[in-house]
């Protein structure tokens, strides 16, 4: 028995809908907080999503107290002790990598077992690995586990090939506590870089630059507790401006930091969605003749490879030929397959696709493969004839903050399900 999402299609949506905090802060914020001697780190605006549950249980292998109330994540590390990392959470999320930095910044060691997460084609880790190593760590891969460990962390120069949010975000966190100055060339420039950043400044580190391509850290002997307030999601708000021009009369997505979606948010103008941005809202109008457009997607500020999936089903209802070129996951396509069964007209190419509109969509059962492919699925799901089943829908709520009951209130017809013979 699993879960799955059945959707009748067709309905407009209309209404508001709040974003909650941003998954990729959350996933690296937890670990980070780990980092702090003495007192509490409190996290507020914490997304009510399962890759939260998993980090939890890791905590708890550490011997952290956490305790959640409603949004807000209360974290004790202070009776924690640096236990290896075994529990099958590691494998659940990719976001498991960030208790490497954080204790190997904190203990210089750590054994852990190899993180999981979404397949999006290769997801190496050597530049995190290099990063350790800058820092004067050593690291040891046995059978499936990490064992990284420094008699001492040096601040350093460290030059990273690929701006690599998760290699940016650990490096920060294993240097927070090494002797002198750590300088991260061509950092990745995502907000939740930011917003890792000034959590761990708040807990008493001295991290400048971050949000630019150059970070200095300079180490310090000391993190205390803090209260942290979470970004919203960009992801999730690009998600529902993609729903709102796709399926909806009137909408408006509100908690949202339009300049953190300004790459969506052209595209959208440049096919003709008519919407109104303020401050930190945007409504958007159901809008007729959606023009294709060219998407290449690429690291922030350039357009986000997680909103590629959920793009591409509004383009099957553009009046002509767009293309995506995904230049960070070329394997990032399995959503087009279970759009070509619902209609879609899709032709595949080494790291791209082109997208032939309008087409009708028909409801159909498919899979939710990955987290943003099920989303994109959901999206089809609203827009397509008839009823959708999606299957695996625990990616989906790996990422997503309660997306049906969301979607519920504005008036879709989405309903969560157990289905005997939904593949896990
Ligand atoms: N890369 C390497 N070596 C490394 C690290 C990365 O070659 O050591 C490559 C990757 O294979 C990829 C590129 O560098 O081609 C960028 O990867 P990055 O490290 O930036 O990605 P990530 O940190 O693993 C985060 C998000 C992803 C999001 C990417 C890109 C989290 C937990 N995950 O992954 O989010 O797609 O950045 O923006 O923050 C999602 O939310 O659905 C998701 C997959």
């Amino acid at each position: 028995m699993a879960e799955i999402f059945r959707i009748s299609g067709g309905n407009p949506l209309s209404g508001t809908v709040r974003i909650s905090g941003s998954k990729n802060a959350t996933v690296a914020l937890i670990p980070a907080a780990i980092l702090a001697y003495d007192g509490t780190v409190t996290i507020g605006g914490v997304p009510s999503i399962s890759d939260v549950g998993f980090l939890a249980d890791l905590l708890k292998e550490l011997g952290v107290m956490v305790v959640q109330k409603a949004d807000t994540l209360i974290i004790d590390p202070t009776h924690m002790k640096n236990a290896p990392l075994e529990h099958e959470s590691v494998t659940k999320l990719r976001a498991s990598y960030y208790f490497m930095g954080a204790l190997l910044g904190k203990y210089g060691e750590v054994r852990m077992k190899m993180p999981g997460g979404c397949y999006l084609g290769p997801r190496p880790i050597d530049l995190h690995l290099k990063g350790f190593e800058a820092l004067g760590a050593s690291v040891d891969y046995q059978q499936g586990s990490y064992h990284i460990s420094a008699k001492k962390l040096t601040g350093t120069n460290i030059y990273l090939d690929i701006s690599s949010v998760g290699a940016t975000i650990n490096i920060m966190m294993a240097a927070v506590y090494a002797e002198g100055k750590t300088t991260i060339n061509n950092a990745a420039k995502e907000p939740e870089i930011i917003d890792v950043a000034t959590l761990l400044n708040k807990m008493g580190a001295n991290i400048r630059g971050a949000g630019t391509d150059v970070i200095t850290i300079e180490g310090v002997t000391r993190m205390y507790g803090c209260y942290h307030e979470i970004i919203p999601d960009r992801i999730e708000a690009g998600t529902f401006l993609i729903i709102a021009a796709a399926a909806a009369s009137e909408l408006t997505v509100e908690n949202i930091i339009p300049l953190h979606l300004e790459a969506l948010i052209s595209k959208l103008k440049e096919m003709n969605v008519d919407m109104d941005v303020a401050v930190d809202q945007v409504t958007i109008r159901k809008s007729n003749g959606l023009k294709p457009v060219d998407v290449q997607t690429l690291p922030y500020p350039g357009f986000a490879t997680d909103l590629q999936q959920l793009l591409t089903v509004l383009l099957t209802q553009a009046n002509g030929q767009s293309r995506i070129r995904e230049t960070i996951y070329a394997e990032r396509f399995k959503h087009c397959v279970e759009l070509q069964r619902m209609g879609a007209d899709i032709v595949l190419g080494q790291g791209q696709a082109i997208i032939n509109g309008p087409t009708v969509l028909y409801g159909d059962r498919v899979s939710a493969t990955d987290l943003r492919c099920g989303a994109s699925l959901v999206v089809a799901g609203l827009i397509a004839q008839g009823e959708t089943l999606i299957s695996k829908i625990h990616h989906i709520d790996r990422g997503y903050d309660n997306l049906d009951g969301k979607l519920q209130a504005l008036g879709a017809k989405i309903v969560r399900e157990d289905f005997p013979d939904a593949e896990g």
